[in-house]
């Protein structure tokens, strides 16, 4: 039977203070979103309160690119947080600014946020992230920190493994979960958009990574709060869990549960295929009917369950060519 389709990830912007070199490196040709595209804090209510939760979505995600570089992001969370029929409204961010901002999303109402952090190593973190100037890892540590001591619980910290460059650090990482009640996730590196060009050793599958962590310790199956697709274990006796989202070596395309509203107002049913996409913005700013702009939601939500990519059929993400920056994460 196919999953309820109530999570929607909102992707508030698609530009990003960092070059993830299998996201966006430095060079490549990324054709940005105009400013006037993008939804703004009035629009995206509009479209959730008169369309998306009519259409059963309750459960929120924010997104990007970068979704902290939005200067009214704050203002976005306070009011999707309020909206009677939210319940759950997360973020996924690089943490570059989350120091100054975690207390103020806390209290706006952000229930739970993710936190890219591909490496404990910061040479390694800045060679992942295209830095080169001084040191960006201790300003995401800062971030991390900050966002645990005003209360986000779960706190999840999500690794892209990438062979030949970070998957000597899984036991470190990993180990971050036994003092602290922090989920550790490792995902499969996917090669969409720019990725193929980052590394020509493919990726690593999650059991692999599994069976490191279990020699090592011991493993057995855990708990956490999520709407994603992660498998969540534990090291026996830590504080923490540890989760691998393996959309390579096991599809999960069948169990999806999600749209994706992009940063200039398509909604698109799938990570990776653009099949039946809506142009919404400009439906909204046409002034076209809301009640007509429901039933086309609707109709493409009763055909997402044949759109979904069967990673499992083809083997690849295939040649998509968008990157996550682009498309939402
Ligand atoms: P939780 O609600 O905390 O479980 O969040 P989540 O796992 O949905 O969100 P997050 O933004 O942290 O996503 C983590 C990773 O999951 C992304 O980097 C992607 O690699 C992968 N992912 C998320 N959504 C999809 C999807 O629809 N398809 C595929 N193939 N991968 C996805
Ligand atoms: N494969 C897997 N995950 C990716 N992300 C970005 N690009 C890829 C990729 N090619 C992750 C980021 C972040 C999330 C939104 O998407 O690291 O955690
Ligand atoms: Fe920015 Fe995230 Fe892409 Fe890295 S993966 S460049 S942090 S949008």
């Amino acid at each position: 039977m196919s999953p309820t389709i109530d999570y929607l990830r909102i992707s508030l912007i698609d530009r990003c203070n960092f070059r993830c070199q299998y996201c966006m490196p430095e060079g490549a040709d990324l054709a940005y979103v105009l400013q006037q595209d993008i939804l703004t804090h009035d629009e995206l209510l509009v479209l959730l309160q008169e369309v998306f939760i009519p259409c059963g979505f309750t459960r929120f995600r924010l997104t990007g690119g970068e979704p902290l570089l939005r200067p009214d992001v704050v203002e976005i969370v306070r009011s999707i947080a309020s909206l009677p029929q939210t319940q759950d409204l997360s973020m996924t961010t690089n943490g570059f600014r989350l120091a100054d901002l975690a207390e103020d999303l806390y209290s706006a109402g952000l229930n739970r946020i993710n936190i890219s952090l591909d490496s404990l190593e910061p040479e390694t973190f800045d060679r992942i992230i295209g830095n080169r100037g001084r040191s960006r890892w201790e300003q995401v540590w800062a971030g991390i920190q900050a966002a645990y001591q005003v209360g986000f619980n779960p706190l999840k910290l999500n690794v892209v493994v990438i062979p030949g460059v970070n998957d000597h650090e899984v036991l470190n990482l990993a180990a971050l979960s036994l003092e602290r009640e922090w989920h550790i996730r490792f995902i499969e590196f996917m090669p969409i958009g720019n990725a193929g060009l980052f590394t020509d050793k493919g990726w690593l599958d999650s059991e692999t990574l599994r069976q490191q962590i279990r020699d090592r310790w011991g493993l057995t199956e855990g708990q956490v709060r999520g709407n994603g697709p992660a498998d969540v274990f534990q090291i026996p006796g830590a504080k923490g869990t540890i989760g691998f989202i393996s959309q390579m070596s096991e599809c999960f395309c069948d169990r999806c549960n999600r749209m994706r509203l992009s940063a200039d107002g398509w909604l698109r049913p799938c990570l990776l295929n653009e099949t039946g996409q809506i142009d919404l913005k400009t439906a909204l700013r046409s002034g076209k009917p809301l009640a007509s702009i429901h039933t086309q939601v609707q109709e493409l939500l009763a055909l997402k369950p044949e759109i979904n990519f069967k990673m499992r059929d083809s083997g690849t993400t295939g040649a998509y060519s968008r990157t996550m920056s682009q498309i939402g994460g």
